[in-house]
């Protein structure tokens, strides 16, 4: 079965901080698990860059609603298509954080 796969950046509305972060992780951790998406999100201080990757159909309904989320704008499409493996089969939303000073 082909694994799709999507990677976008976007702007966040607000600053970011751990609280709305974590947040955002575990709603994901949460759906993510349930419709067979794996992935992780990066996050400086003011900017999102996503990766995910599933089935196709969960994929597009789940980036659908993303996409719709007031908390970020200029959502970009970087990469999308699809892989025969998942590079992230263990991670429901892998969450990368640059260095701590960005939410200061
Ligand atoms: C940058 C960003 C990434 C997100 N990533 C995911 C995700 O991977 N999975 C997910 O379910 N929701 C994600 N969300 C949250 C969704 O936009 C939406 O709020 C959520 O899917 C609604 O889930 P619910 O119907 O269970 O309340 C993300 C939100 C933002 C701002």
């Amino acid at each position: 079965m082909d694994i799709y796969f999507a990677l976008y950046r976007s702007k966040s509305r607000s600053h970011l901080n751990a609280w709305i972060v974590t947040k955002i992780i575990r709603t994901s951790m949460r759906n993510n698990k349930r419709e067979g998406l794996t992935g992780f999100l990066h996050t400086d201080k003011d900017h999102f860059l996503q990766y995910l990757e599933g089935p196709h159909d969960p994929l597009m309904r789940r980036l659908s609603v993303i996409h719709k989320d007031p908390m970020h704008y200029n959502f970009m499409i970087l990469a999308d298509g699809t892989i025969d493996e998942r590079l992230f089969p263990d991670w429901d939303m892998g969450q990368i954080r640059f260095l701590q000073p960005q939410y200061e």
